[in-house]
């Protein structure tokens, strides 16, 4: 989807609310995760042995589509955990319900949920506003997004046009842009690794195949942090492969607000297949090397 579909767009002062309600949300359910956390530790799995849900997951999800759904009856939800008490009017994964406003929440109650698990401070909550489906790589973007970093307490957070910035713990938003890198030898480059054994293994080789050519890697667990720490210059670029829409769509505009790119491979968008987020100096040629190893991981 291109700039060019600015029809059903909301004002900027409509976005500007918007950004302040992804803000508030996800901080509220990020202070909820990290002080709950000690006492809610109940974990299940989900796709394979090392892919867990907390009941954190679930009650942080409920938190932020409660908030949401009473601020904005109109727009739809598309969170990453279901709802655990049942409840019908909540979408699984996967899935949408109808917008009558053509925006969607996508949101991820808690990004690095194995971190969470550990108590390795990357961890985050992800809150975006999308225009299109979410669930069609290339017929949406995001236009509003807000990543609470959950321990350090800061909330990384933009709007379509309006620049990128990091809120402070004392409430103050002080500006994001990312680094001036020129060399992808020189650059610091993060990536991720999915759930699936046999998955990760293919990544590995992928990965042995580009560490020759950065400076090194940065694996966070946490892809919608990953995405802020481009924004901010902290990493240079980052790709994986196999991210999902709720991972990817906050960090996603923060990123592009604060001058980076976002794409997939072989030039095509974003999506579950592929992400390479950039500082534009080394955009190109981190994107020569993700798709030279892009196959590795795509085939078994
Ligand atoms: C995971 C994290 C991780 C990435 C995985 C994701 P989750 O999300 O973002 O960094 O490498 O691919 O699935 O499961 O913690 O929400």
């Amino acid at each position: 989807m291109t700039a060019a579909t600015d029809r059903g767009l909301p004002s900027a002062e409509e976005l500007r609310a918007l950004e302040k309600l992804a803000i508030d949300v996800a901080a509220e359910a990020a202070r909820f995760v990290v002080e709950r956390r000690a006492a809610e530790l109940q974990v299940t799995t989900k796709s394979s042995d090392v892919d867990i849900v907390t009941v954190m997951d679930s009650r942080s999800q409920e938190l932020i589509a409660a908030r949401l759904r009473a601020a904005r009856p109109r727009d739809a939800f598309f969170g990453e955990e279901e709802a655990a008490d049942g409840r019908t009017d909540q979408a699984p994964p996967g899935t949408t319900e109808p917008a009558g406003s053509g925006l969607t929440w996508v949101v991820d109650p808690i990004d690095g949920t194995v971190n969470y698990l550990y108590g390795f401070p990357q961890y985050a909550v992800s809150v975006a506003l999308v225009q299109g489906d979410p669930t069609v790589p290339g017929e949406w973007r995001p236009v509003v997004g807000a990543v609470a970093d959950a321990v350090a307490g800061r909330v990384h957070h933009a709007r379509l046009r309006g620049g990128a910035w990091t809120r402070t713990v004392d409430g103050a938003d002080e500006p994001v842009h990312v680094s001036d890198a020129t060399d992808l030898a020189t650059s610091l480059v993060g990536t991720g690794f999915g759930y699936d054994a046999a998955k990760r293994g293919r990544q590995a080789r992928a990965l042995a195949e580009l560490i020759p050519h950065v400076r090194d890697i940065r694996r966070g667990g946490s892809a919608a942090l990953d995405l802020c720490h481009v924004a901010a210059g902290r990493l240079d670029g980052y790709y994986e492969m196999g991210i999902n829409p709720w991972d990817m769509a906050g960090g996603w505009i923060v990123l592009t607000e604060a001058g980076g790119t976002c794409t997939g491979a072989q030039g095509e968008p974003p999506s579950s297949d592929c992400v390479i987020a950039a500082a534009p100096g080394i955009a190109e040629a981190l994107t020569r090397a993700v798709d030279s190893v892009v196959d590795l991981v795509r085939h078994p």
